[in-house]
């Protein structure tokens, strides 16, 4: 008559052990599938932080049509250099009355989000 009352917190325990698994083996797939498409998963977030952080509206979609004819074309660029351009410009390294423009949108991307950037840049067809 009590073995019901007296084995319920034990289901209660088992049953939040297996959802507990369960939440650690998704998070495991999740994290194996990261890391076995590094390059995939940067070259899409690449693309999108291309349209959200706004370098389109100066560069062009397409990185090969910049707004003013004075701006540069960036699209198939070595991405070892873009990156570093991209550092120079956000730091201040290279500054002059161009970079001025581009410097206001830097704060928008952190380093990571850059080398995804630089990556992405180097798949555009120059
Ligand atoms: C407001 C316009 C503007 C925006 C927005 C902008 N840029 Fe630029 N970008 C420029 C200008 C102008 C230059 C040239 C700077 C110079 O001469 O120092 C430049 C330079 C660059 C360069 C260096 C090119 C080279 O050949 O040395 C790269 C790479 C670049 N931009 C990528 C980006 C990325 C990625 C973004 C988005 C995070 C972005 N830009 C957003 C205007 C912009």
């Amino acid at each position: 008559m009590y073995r019901p009352l007296f084995f319920w917190p034990l289901a209660r325990g088992f049953n939040m052990m297996m959802s507990q698994t369960r939440i650690g083996f998704t998070v495991s797939i999740a994290a194996l599938m990261l890391t076995l498409s590094p390059g995939i998963s940067l070259a899409a977030d690449g693309a999108e932080l291309y349209k959200t952080k706004t370098c389109f509206t100066c560069h062009g979609k397409d990185g090969n049509t910049p707004i003013m004819p004075s701006y540069p074309k960036i699209a198939g660029q070595n991405k070892e250099y873009t990156l570093q351009q991209l550092i120079d410009i956000k730091s201040g390294a290279r500054s002059n009355g161009q970079s001025a423009a581009m410097k206001g949108v830097m704060h928008l991307v952190n380093e990571e989000e850059m080398q995804a950037l630089a990556e992405y840049i180097a798949t555009m067809a120059p």
